[in-house]
């Protein structure tokens, strides 16, 4: 039986394909401080600077493709059986054409009810203030803001702990519950971390192997030698 990879992403995963890291920025995210344009409050106070925020967020991820980090992945899928759980909005490894993709903290391209949560809708354009689901409701972007429940995380954790070797790419391991993920793992499997500036003291684990790369370059150099490994 093929083993399991579980892969965990953060935003250094896109960084190759353009799209900026959040603390790469100094903690402002394109400018903003991220509980202004990230959090139910933020939302509350000013909704039409939250919906213009992830609209332009939206355009630029249309302008933008998977990298060479993203395809190797996909990659990976030939040799072992793969389930990547991103923190990352943006559908760049369905792009790519990973097959398995839970996005702990929501999707870009999708927005859902204000007062229906259960009502998703695929969006591709702008979403403005008064465009609302079919009970009438404000269309909210369905991303997980700061303070905010991560609906997927038991499932996420499930996951987890049915993984053989566990790869974490491009995240700085300081948002939890995301973070926490990592303690679902079963003890002394392989551990693979990729990230240019590894925050090594929050992945304090036995069989870590650290990749100090970027996620195009340091992804591929790791999915040959496991699967050289494994072959
Ligand atoms: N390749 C791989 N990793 C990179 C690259 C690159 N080219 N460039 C930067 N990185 C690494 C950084 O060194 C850092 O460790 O990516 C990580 C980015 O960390 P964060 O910006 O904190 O992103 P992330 O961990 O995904 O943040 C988690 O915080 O703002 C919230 O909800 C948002 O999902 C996000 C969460």
């Amino acid at each position: 039986m093929q083993k399991k990879i579980v892969v965990l992403t953060g935003a250094g995963m896109s960084a190759d394909s353009g799209l900026k890291t959040f603390r790469d920025a100094g903690g402002l995210w394109e400018g903003h401080d991220v509980m202004e344009v990230a959090s139910p409050y933020g939302f509350a106070r000013d909704p039409a600077l939250v919906l213009d925020f992830y609209n332009q967020r939206r355009r630029q991820l249309l302008k933008v493709i998977p990298n060479a980090g993203h395809k190797m992945l996909v990659e990976l899928e030939r040799h072992f059986n793969v389930t990547i759980i991103t923190q990352n909005i943006d559908d760049l490894h369905e792009r790519a054409g990973s097959s398995h993709v839970l996005h702990l903290h929501g999707e870009l391209l999708k927005v859902r009810s204000t007062g229906d949560e259960t009502l998703v809708l695929d969006w591709k354009n702008d979403l403005n203030l008064g465009e609302t689901c079919s009970k009438g409701y404000q269309l909210r972007p369905h991303i997980v803001w700061f303070g905010e429940e991560v609906p997927l995380l038991s499932e996420a954790a499930q996951i987890t702990v049915t993984a053989d070797i566990l790869i974490i790419i491009g995240t700085s391991m300081q948002v939890y519950p995301a973070a926490g993920l990592l303690n679902y793992a079963r003890q002394g499997i392989p551990i693979y971390f990729v990230d240019p500036k590894p925050s090594i003291n929050a992945i304090d684990f036995e069989n870590l192997t650290i990749i100090q790369s970027t996620a195009a370059k340091g992804v591929p150099t790791l999915v040959k030698d496991l699967v050289r490994k494994e072959f």
